[in-house]
């Protein structure tokens, strides 16, 4: 049996999978069921024991492309496949939030907004799109999307990743130790990584000092990838231009946080990129299939790499 324990829009996410998987038996939450049938559940952040009765469970399908909170959980057996989203229309969504934040900051966007405030009539130089060294952080099939678009328009872009990757017009590096020569050759930094023990706290104060003075940055992967003290002290000191983040160490981001009010920062509440029902379902019923079959699905979390 497949289980739905799914927040918003249950029945539209049950109808999808009914219709992509009517041979298999499917409930949702709030349906009672026999906890020992259910083999696989679609979810996203259940309550603290909600997996320890689905003693044959063999795979939980996370409604989304980070799996951090599932990692983290106590109640799921060590046998348990999980599996992520893999771009899933994500990919669509995350290009046009950082191809909105890498044009805010080419074009002065930024600077406009403020100027309007005070009725200043003042042109700034052109950047032209070449001249614009933008680094993808995270070159998974969401961040190679970002990457790619991004050098297709023109701008110079380097992509890192913990691995080796090669794409094409990209210059790809690779390990913590390439990290800091790529923030130095960075005008406009985009992070699209998971939140991993190897992520959590890599732009720390050190490392976002690396950046050039004037550079940006665009964050839409995890909150913990960045030290946001040292990010605010660097915009309020002037090294740095402004920060375009959509996703924070805590969400949602408390009414009173002073980060909502930062004149340099554009905070967006965790939208970058939705899950989208129906190509999610497709993704995850394939995953099924595979499963049942016996093969991998797309997706399957290697959990000793946390991703
Ligand atoms: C959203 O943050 C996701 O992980 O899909």
């Amino acid at each position: 049996m497949l289980y739905l324990s799914i927040a918003q829009e249950a029945e539209h996410w049950l109808a999808a999978f009914r219709s992509t998987l009517p041979e298999l038996e499917i409930n949702a939450w709030p349906a009672p069921v026999d906890p020992s049938r259910v083999r696989y559940i679609v979810t996203w952040n259940p309550p603290a024991g909600f997996f320890a009765d689905f003693l044959n469970l063999e795979a939980v399908f996370a409604q989304g492309a980070g799996i951090d909170k599932l990692l983290a959980r106590d109640d799921l057996a060590p046998d348990v496949h999980i599996v992520r989203l893999s771009n899933a229309g994500m990919a669509a969504q995350m290009v046009e939030y950082a191809l909105f934040g890498v044009l805010r900051f080419q074009r002065d966007f930024d600077h406009y907004a403020e100027q309007q405030m005070d009725g200043a009539w003042r042109q700034h130089p052109p950047r032209l799109a070449e001249a614009t060294r933008v680094s993808v952080l995270g070159l998974g099939a969401i961040g190679a999307a970002v990457a790619s678009t991004l050098a297709g328009l023109g701008y110079r872009v380097s992509g890192w990743s913990r691995s080796p990757r090669e794409l094409p017009g990209i210059r790809c590096v690779h390990g913590e130790a390439a990290l800091g020569a790529l923030l130095a050759d960075t005008d406009i930094l985009v992070g699209v990584l998971p939140s991993t023990p190897d992520t959590r706290g890599l732009l720390n104060r050190e490392r976002l000092a690396l950046l050039p003075a004037g550079a940006a940055l665009i964050n839409a992967g995890r909150g913990d990838l960045i030290d946001l003290a040292a990010l605010v002290e660097l915009l309020d000191n002037g090294r740095l231009r402004g920060a375009q983040l959509d996703v924070f160490p805590a969400e949602p981001l408390a009414a009173d946080d002073a980060l909502w009010r930062h004149p340099k920062l554009l905070i967006t509440p965790h939208i970058a990129a939705a899950t989208l029902i129906e190509p999610s379902a497709a993704q995850m019923a394939d995953g099924i299939r595979r499963l049942q079959a016996g093969e991998l699905p797309a997706g399957l979390v290697e959990r000793q790499r946390a991703y």
